[in-house]
């Protein structure tokens, strides 16, 4: 979608945590029948982080992404209208994103939480760009954050050798057109296919002993892996695709093509579909497996540090995963 915009969107800074405690493949072996053969080879995943001891939570990881993006930019937590938590491991159902508001002491934002799984940095990044386009709000802080640890089901070899926790944040402030970083878009959900991987409430087989209604709790992380894998290397290619062509941009003008890190395979069929060269395509997954919504966040942020993402690249972001849903958005960056 172009965007028939009133102001532009300027991005001020990226910033990321990741917890201590790593978990490498041959930690997983002695846990589970595998190998850190099958799940690098099948993955590129060698090690991921998690977030250990009592009482942490996504929003210790996410108020230390946000923090360290803010460290970077000249604006004061108090300056910030808007706070998005991207994410699908609260620690509260009503919601977490209030908690960092609270934590980071920006007392005139309001903050909210956005489940989009591992698209939801994707989906959080367009949200808070329709507010700062119409001038609404000026600054709007976007989080990806999520601790998959938690509800991963440990003695599952087919999912507990994806999933990692992690942080990611970025600053985003209302500018000119003329400055605008954000070019364009394009979402999807199909509801049809979300049992190809859920975290779904499981009900009590019977109901509560006066009322009829069954109670329950959230199950483990289920994934059928095939399934998934074949949605994301049909749809995502395809999202980029249209992004690209609503906005005149031509694939050779690529300079870095940034996709969720789920999986190596899936993010070198997607850049060999679209005939992207490989070498344009930015990938941490080794160090900190899928870390859903913080994914791309905590990818950016590496990125921007290292220097590889440069002034005036243009980058193409998608995400992808469970709904199920997926989405693409281009940058051009500013540094
Ligand atoms: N270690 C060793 N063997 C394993 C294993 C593991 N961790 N997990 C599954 N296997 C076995 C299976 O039991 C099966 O054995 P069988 O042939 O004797 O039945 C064999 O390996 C192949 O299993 P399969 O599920 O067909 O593997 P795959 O090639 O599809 O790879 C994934 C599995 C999960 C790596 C792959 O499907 C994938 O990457 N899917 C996308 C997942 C994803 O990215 N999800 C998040 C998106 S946001």
């Amino acid at each position: 979608m172009t965007l028939l915009s009133m102001q532009g969107v300027k991005i001020l800074a990226t910033g990321s945590a990741i917890p201590h405690s790593v978990l490498n493949n041959h930690q997983i072996s002695n846990m589970v029948e595998t190998s850190d053969d099958w799940i690098t080879t099948r993955t590129g995943i060698e090690e991921r982080r998690l977030l250990t001891g009592e009482n942490k939570s996504v929003v210790d990881l996410g108020t230390l992404a946000a923090l360290k993006a803010i460290s970077k930019t000249n604006i004061s937590p108090l300056d910030i209208d808007l706070i998005i938590l991207a994410t699908s491991s609260p620690n509260d159902l009503f919601g977490s994103a209030s908690q960092i508001q609270a934590r980071l002491n920006a007392s005139k934002a309001v903050a909210f939480d956005l489940t989009a799984a591992c698209s939801g940095f994707v989906f959080g990044v367009v949200t808070a760009s329709q507010f700062l386009q119409t001038g609404s709000y000026k600054v709007v802080l976007v989080i990806g954050a999520d601790v998959l640890s938690k509800w991963t089901n440990w003695s599952d070899r087919n999912t507990c050798i994806l999933f990692g926790d992690g942080a990611g944040a970025i600053v985003l402030q209302n500018c000119s057109l003329e400055k605008n970083q954000l070019l364009g878009f394009q979402l999807n959900t199909d509801g049809l296919h979300w049992n190809h991987l859920k975290l779904s409430y499981k009900e009590e087989s019977k109901p509560h002993s006066s009322l009829n209604i069954y109670q329950g709790s959230f199950n483990y992380i289920s994934m059928n892996g095939k399934e998934v894998y074949k949605f994301a290397v049909s749809q995502v290619p395809l999202s980029i695709m249209k992004c690209l062509q609503s906005l005149d941009i031509s694939v050779s003008e690529i300079n870095w093509l940034l996709l969720h890190q789920a999986n190596e395979r899936i993010l070198t069929a997607v850049a060999d579909k679209l005939s992207i060269s490989r070498s344009k395509v930015i990938m941490n997954l080794n160090k900190y497996g899928n870390t859903s919504a913080a994914s791309i966040p905590l990818a950016l942020d590496e990125a921007v540090c290292e220097h590889k993402i440069v002034n005036n690249d243009i980058v193409v972001v998608s995400g992808f995963g469970a709904g199920l849903t997926w989405g693409t958005f281009v940058l051009q960056w500013r540094s």
